[in-house]
């Protein structure tokens, strides 16, 4: 078993490192301040391939895989998480249409999602009423001459104010539960898609976080993504994916934060000797690093069978659940050995703290990873 990522996956995760070194840490305090979305930012990343880094090159990705799409995910969410959830969700949205959109779909919207013309992707699957259950979707799309039309409403969606395209979810039958749902490719800016007001949230406050309506709107009926209703596997294909990312993220996010908790240990004195010297500390430090990098070898085990076409439901599930929690763990211990300083914003990890919070929610809650695996481990016996 080989541990060393080979030469391409090396090259993106140093790019993406030295990225978000340069470029994206030193600004996320303001930008987080400011809520400020990284257009700019997310530009250049297209432009270094970090908007389809699983995607093939043929349609404008960096087609390295997913091995190498979780190390660059990393080292974006420990520069700055809020660009890391939209390039995360820009990811699944191109690897989405790849995986279930037809020749003129994907020619039509993938360059345009990897290179940058597009600053991002959405995925509206979630509504009001319908977040870890979403075959309870309530939002409906009915066949008119050549057109399908969409009335609805979608919650908590990423990017959803600033999306070149969104893949949509909608009920295109009276079939109850997850059958008769199918998903849609809608343009943003498209006549019927309103955009609400931004979600005041916890943490990833660079970040767009938005419901939509849909008021009759319209769209060509060539922009049925895969066949008729087949939606919700497509949705449930995406989201094993996804996992993997966010894991990724929340990895990168608690690595940011034991290493400002590293530096403060060594630099901060108490009782006439730096606070790393004490065994409280210490002990805090070691298991922030074992947590993080045992959810680290999970995320890259799903990501593995991910990119060797074995299955990797349970995998990307248990990576998500302990990445997430582990995250969420270390996130604590750093604000707590910075004391009071961990509790302001001159510090970066209560910015950490608060981006750390919602990688146990999105995605799947905690409780849904649990569903899966304990439904996965069932079915094949252990
Ligand atoms: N891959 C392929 N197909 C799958 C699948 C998978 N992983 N999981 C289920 N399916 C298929 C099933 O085989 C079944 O198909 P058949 O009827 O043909 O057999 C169909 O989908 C329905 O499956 P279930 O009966 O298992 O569905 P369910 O209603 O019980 O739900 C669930 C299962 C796992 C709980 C699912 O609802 C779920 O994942 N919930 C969480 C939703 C979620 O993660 N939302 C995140 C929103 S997006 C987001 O957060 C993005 C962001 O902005 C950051």
């Amino acid at each position: 078993m080989d541990f060393t990522p080979n030469e391409i996956q090396a090259a993106v995760r140093d790019a993406a490192r030295r990225y978000a070194q340069e470029r994206l840490a030193p600004g996320a305090r303001e930008r987080d301040r400011n809520h400020a979305f990284p257009k700019d930012e997310l530009r250049e990343m297209a432009a270094l391939g970090l908007m389809g880094v699983n995607v093939p090159e043929s349609l404008g990705g960096a087609e390295a895989g997913t091995v190498a799409y979780s190390l660059a995910m990393t080292e974006i969410a420990a520069g700055c998480a809020s660009t890391a959830v939209t390039m995360a969700v820009t990811n699944m949205c191109a690897e989405l249409i790849c995986r279930a959109g037809n020749e003129e779909q994907k020619k039509k919207y993938v360059p345009r999602l990897t290179s940058g013309e597009y600053v991002a992707g959405a995925f509206a699957l979630s509504e009001p009423q319908a977040g870890s259950d979403p075959a309870a979707m309530a939002t409906f799309a009915e066949k008119r001459g050549n057109r399908w039309v969409l009335n609805g409403a979608k919650q908590w969606i990423t990017s959803g104010a600033y999306a070149g395209v969104m893949v949509v979810w909608a009920r295109t039958s009276r079939e109850p539960g997850a059958k008769g749902i199918s998903c849609f490719l809608v343009e943003g800016g498209t006549k019927g898609l309103v955009v609400g007001k931004p979600e005041s949230k916890m943490g990833l406050k660079a970040s767009n976080t938005v419901p939509l309506t849909f008021e009759a709107c319209e769209i060509p009926e060539e922009n049925l993504l895969g066949n008729l209703g087949e939606g919700f596997k497509w949705a449930m294909v995406a989201l094993d994916g996804g996992r993997i990312g966010i894991a990724s993220q929340a990895i990168g996010i608690g690595r940011a934060a034991l290493e400002a908790a590293t530096a403060y240990a060594k630099e901060r004195k108490a009782f006439g000797q730096p606070i790393g010297e004490f065994q409280a500390i210490r002990w805090k430090l070691a298991d922030m690093k074992t947590e993080l990098d045992a959810a680290q070898l999970l995320a890259l085990r799903a990501a593995w069978l991910k990119e060797n076409g074995r299955p990797f439901t349970r995998e990307a599930s248990m990576a998500k659940l302990f990445a997430s929690e582990a995250a969420n763990r270390a996130v604590a211990e750093a604000v707590q050995i910075h004391g009071g300083y961990g509790f302001v914003d001159e510090f970066p990890v209560e910015r950490h703290y608060r981006d750390a919070r919602v990688t146990t929610i999105y995605e799947g809650t905690s409780e849904i990873q649990r569903l899966v695996i304990a439904r996965e481990i069932l079915r094949a016996g252990g």
